[in-house]
């Protein structure tokens, strides 16, 4: 059996050193010298005992119980293993894709512990929290009306007609319309104590640690009452903030790979996740995720209310991120982009099957 370096291996040179992260575990190995030059003499397949000798060719013995550690860990590996190759899974989503994946499980919530006490009161004594809300306090503002329209749809009615649309009347949205489907989706609704975390809110869609890092950016093309343009909604004022006049939907068209839904509705919505508002909680690699599931809430509570309006809602992650946050002013490092979703007066008679699919013909379902 001849050996070769396991490819790719992903390292990291931190201040604790160069490190490689161990395939299929969340812990690395620091890498000295010597194991950086077997690594190197295995680039290609090598027999075991010549891979030693090229290393240490004066036989000093002490080479060969390393590389049989090296093989334990998986940084080398048999020929034949590297021909079979891994989990397909990290060949389509990347090395990188696969330790950060390890690198954010089995994180240690701290629950019931007496540590996390500790831990809380060390990141309050470290410095203030981020604000809990975004406001552009200087920007010209759409104050939105205050009464959210009736939801009256029984909750099993919305159920089943939310889908996904992607055709749209080309008629307006009004601005009560408009409101409500922010109010639900982003505004909160109540206001908690939390704690050494300060004041909490509560909003339709969960959060993790009641963050709510979660912000809005409207692009308006058809709303009653509101210009054409770029807003930041502002969830404390329930407003509009007016960024930029002068954004269309050729230029949302752009950035969205021309994916009609996103910009052929009467608005379109961009998510976007500030960092250090959940940061400042979760200092761990698992609060990458959170971000993910708190935007997937929010996505929800964007259709149900859509729904319950008779909007057609959809949604994407079709878009430049980049441009995005580009065209948005944020900082990528602070504030980046989540999300999209548009709504638009669903084209269709059929408010249970959106324009464009039938049912399908009979078939065995598999
Ligand atoms: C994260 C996410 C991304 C999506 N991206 C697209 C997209 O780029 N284009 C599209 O036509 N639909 C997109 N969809 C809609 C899905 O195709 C749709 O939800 C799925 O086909 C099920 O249909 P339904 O939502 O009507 O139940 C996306 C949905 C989600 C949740």
């Amino acid at each position: 059996m001849k050996l070769r370096r396991r490819d790719p291996l992903v390292c990291q040179w931190t201040g604790a050193g160069f490190l490689i992260g161990m395939p299929g575990r969340n812990s690395s190995l620091k890498v000295s010298p010597g194991i950086l030059r077997i690594l190197e003499a295995a680039g290609d397949p090598v027999d075991p005992e010549e891979l030693a000798t090229a290393v240490d060719p004066d036989g000093s013995g002490k080479i060969r119980p390393v590389v049989d550690q090296l093989v334990r860990h998986g940084i080398l590996v048999s020929d034949v293993d590297a021909e079979t190759g891994g989990p397909a899974l990290w060949e389509h989503w990347g090395a990188v894709t696969e330790r950060f994946h390890l690198s954010a499980r089995d994180a240690n919530y701290l629950v019931d512990s007496p540590e996390r006490a500790e831990v809380a009161a060390a990141i309050i004594a470290g410095g203030a929290a981020p604000p809990i809300f975004k406001e552009y306090p200087d920007r010209p503002v759409v104050m939105l009306p205050r009464r959210p329209l009736p939801l009256r749809a029984s909750v099993e009615d919305v159920f089943a007609a939310r889908r996904t649309h992607r055709e749209f009347t080309g008629d307006p949205v009004s601005v009560d319309q408009l409101s409500t489907v922010l109010f639900h989706t982003f505004a909160p609704q109540r206001f908690l104590d939390g704690a050494l975390f300060g004041v909490q809110q509560g909003r339709v869609s969960a959060s993790a640690g009641g963050r709510h890092e979660v912000e809005c950016y409207l692009v308006a093309y058809d709303v009653e009452g509101v210009a054409p343009g770029l807003y930041h909604y502002s969830a404390n004022r329930h407003a509009l903030e007016l960024l930029d006049p002068d954004v269309t939907r050729d230029r949302v068209a752009e950035l969205s790979y021309d994916q009609e839904p996103s910009y052929q509705g009467a608005f379109t919505i961009f998510t976007t996740a500030v960092a250090h508002r959940l940061a400042y909680k979760y200092r761990h690699p698992r609060a990458y995720r959170l971000w993910m599931y708190d935007a997937g809430h929010y996505g929800q509570t964007f259709a149900l209310t859509c729904t319950a309006l008779g909007l057609g809602p959809f949604q994407t992650v079709a878009f430049t991120d980049t441009e995005v946050e580009r065209l948005l002013g944020v900082d990528p490092d602070e504030e980046f982009a989540v999300y999209l979703f548009s709504a638009g007066v669903p084209a269709g008679e059929n408010p249970l099957q959106p324009k464009g699919f039938s049912t399908p013909a009979p078939s065995l379902v598999r």
